[in-house]
């Protein structure tokens, strides 16, 4: 008679390291990972950039111009910066700012905005406090340890400046806590900043 058993190693700290790996593996921008927690980071790049699409939306246009032999090549100087149109909505600047914080909000700050959606700079109060477009709904079950290993690989990923809601020279001139010198902190072209509605 023939038992199945799986080895007692193959549970979720094995799944987590490979798909830590897997996360460094596909990271498309440099990453400044000083004083990071390295299973967190790479985790959490695996799941903005191969489960939750964040590019996708975040990152206007998200790919570069399909050439021969490169297809759906991540657009690495505007990654997150924001700036995608959706009728009325316009996605955000979720790459950290000069102080290190993704979208300028604390990690609790962005805990809340996930499982409750709504929206911190309510940029459109008339239509409720709720973002919208933003898959809340679906990233709100992800686990609490997910979401800081989301949150942490954020701040590790390369300040770019605008986006709505944004101040300006939210990079900071020189080096900021992610360790970024300023000359990363290329405006995003074509974006203008905008309050909209
Ligand atoms: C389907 C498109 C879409 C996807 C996918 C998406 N977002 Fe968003 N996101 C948006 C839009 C649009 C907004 C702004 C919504 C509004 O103005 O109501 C937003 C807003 C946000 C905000 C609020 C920022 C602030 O300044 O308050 C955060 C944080 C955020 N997204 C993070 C993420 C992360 C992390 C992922 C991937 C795990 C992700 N988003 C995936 C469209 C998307």
């Amino acid at each position: 008679m023939v038992v199945l058993s799986y080895p007692a190693g193959a549970g979720a700290d094995d799944q987590d390291h490979s798909r830590t790996q897997q996360g460094f593996n596909i990271a498309p921008v440099r990453l400044s990972l000083h004083g990071r927690n390295h299973e967190l980071v790479g985790l959490g790049s695996y799941l903005v950039n191969a489960v939750g699409g964040c590019n996708d939306c975040h990152t206007n246009p998200p790919y570069l111009a399909p050439s021969l032999g490169a297809v759906n090549q991540v657009n690495t100087a505007a990654y997150l910066g924001g700036g995608v149109v959706f009728g009325p909505f316009v996605s955000r600047n979720i790459t950290p700012d000069k102080t290190g914080l993704p979208a300028g909000l604390t990690f609790g700050e962005f805990l809340q905005l996930i499982r409750t959606g709504i929206d911190p700079d309510q940029l459109h109060p008339q239509l409720g406090p709720y973002l919208q477009v933003m898959p809340w709904p679906a990233y709100r079950n992800l686990t609490d340890r997910d979401l800081r290993a989301i949150y942490q690989y954020l701040t590790t990923i390369p300040c770019l400046e605008g986006g709505p809601g944004e101040p300006p020279n939210r990079c900071g001139a020189g080096m900021n806590r992610s360790g970024f010198s300023g000359r990363y902190c290329e405006p995003v072209g074509g974006l203008v900043r905008r309050r909209y509605l």
